[in-house]
């Protein structure tokens, strides 16, 4: 196996009621909470009350923090960051999916900074030390962003989508109930990025060895594609949305990467078409998934032979080739039969976008088996229309 090193600082309360430990977790911190959520889902659902009696009950001051929008932007982290330092803020409590989660990490560290993160981050590549603390309670899951310091923000003037390293979360709370609100389309998008994260994973280098990284990859990917198959009949099964809930934080908590390089092309490639047209992140994964896999699966034949034996439980065919693109081919009938989009045209992109400028502004990465040229990423994309 490669060398790693493996340490995790998020204390997940994982299930049904598990907000009943946010009390004992705040009195840890400062009076001062700033509680943040997006666009409006937590007050119609009524777990914005829930929490505010719960930071009432503990003698909070809250500072409200509202609006964090899907993609959040660089002006809204920056929005954050004033609040914090204005407010005197003790503790951020981010409550939402990936992007109140992200742009909290990143508020976090912003806070305690005298310069400018992004800056710091892409043009220094210097990377913070010191955080606000803070917590997550989850409300949409998928992305995993919960068990990470990893965190996605849109720069809206520069057109950039990138990844920034922010706080990890001291605690998250992973109810599978509060999910039972999110829009279902939502639902599959969400678990689709999470098996596309175990898919970025296992195709990432050493494909010879690390076994057992891969071995669970398999069986991540294996659970959320049963798990989706039972929301698909079952909106409302709760065992099926906790599987998928826990799938989410494994695929982004570390462990499917111990020992591995990992790809992520093609969310690099999704990142920079979301910079472009706000786009829903799953779905832009699902249309470009197939498509990029197509170009690449000849050269790690053998790898993509494994997944298509071990996760989509196709025979061997006459050649590791074939095998390789039966399982890409299953790939793509599993997002048709979740009901995800296949084309930009189906997930309402203007096909006039000017594709050139994503492809060009995309992170070019080690690649798992092929490294993609740009003329192949704008070949991608335009397949994908
Ligand atoms: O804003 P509100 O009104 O709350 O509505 C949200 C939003 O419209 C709604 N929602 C959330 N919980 C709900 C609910 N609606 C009803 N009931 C509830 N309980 O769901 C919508 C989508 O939320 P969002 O947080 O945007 O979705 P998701 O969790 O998929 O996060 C997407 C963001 O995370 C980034 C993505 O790029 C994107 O910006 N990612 C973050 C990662 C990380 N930090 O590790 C990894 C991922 O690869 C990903 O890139
Ligand atoms: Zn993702």
């Amino acid at each position: 196996m490669n060398n790693f090193t493996f340490s995790y600082p998020t204390k997940v309360y994982f299930g049904k009621g598990a907000m009943e430990h946010i009390k004992p977790e705040l009195a840890k911190y400062g009076r001062t909470v700033l509680l943040a959520y997006g666009g409006g889902s937590l007050r119609k659902t009524g777990v914005y009350d829930q929490i505010l009696g719960i930071l009432t009950a503990a003698g909070k001051t809250v500072v409200d923090f509202p609006g964090i929008m899907p993609n959040p932007t660089y002006a809204k982290v920056q929005e954050g960051a004033a609040l914090v330092r204005e407010k005197g803020v003790d503790f951020i409590l981010a409550v939402g999916g990936g992007s109140v989660i992200d742009c909290c990490k990143i508020v976090s560290a912003q806070a305690k900074l005298e310069e400018d993160i992004w800056e710091m981050e892409t043009a220094k590549k210097q990377f913070p030390a010191e955080f606000v603390p803070m917590g997550a309670v989850v409300t949409a899951s998928g992305t995993g962003s919960e068990m990470n310091n990893g965190a996605v923000i849109t720069h809206e003037e520069r057109k950039i989508k990138g990844g920034m390293m922010g706080a990890y979360n001291s605690f998250a709370v992973l109810d599978p109930e509060l999910t039972m609100t999110v829009p279902f389309r939502q639902v599959i998008s969400g678990a689709f990025d999470t098996l596309s994260h175990a898919m970025e994973t296992y195709f990432g280098q050493p494909h010879g060895h690390n076994n057992l990284s891969d071995d669970i990859s398999e069986a991540v990917m294996r659970s959320v594609i049963a798990n989706i198959r039972v929301l698909l009949r079952d909106h409302g099964n709760y065992e099926a949305r906790s599987e998928l809930m826990w799938a989410s934080a494994m695929a982004e908590n570390g462990i499917l990467k111990i020992g591995k390089v990992t790809d992520f092309q093609c969310h690099q490639l999704e990142h920079q078409l979301g910079a472009y047209t706000d786009c829903n992140h799953g779905q832009g994964l699902a249309v470009i998934h197939p498509v990029l896999y197509r170009h690449i699966c000849g050269a790690g034949a053998e790898k993509f032979a494994r997944f298509a034996r071990n996760v989509w439980g196709i025979a061997d065919r006459a050649t590791a080739e074939e095998t390789a693109q039966a399982g890409v081919e299953a790939l793509a009938d599993f997002i048709r039969e979740a009901g995800l989009p296949a084309s930009f045209t189906e997930m309402g992109i203007d096909p006039s976008k000017d594709l050139k400028a994503i492809a060009d502004s995309t992170n070019l990465t080690a690649g798992c088996c092929k490294k993609l040229s740009r003329e192949e990423l704008l070949e991608i994309l335009q397949e994908c229309v």
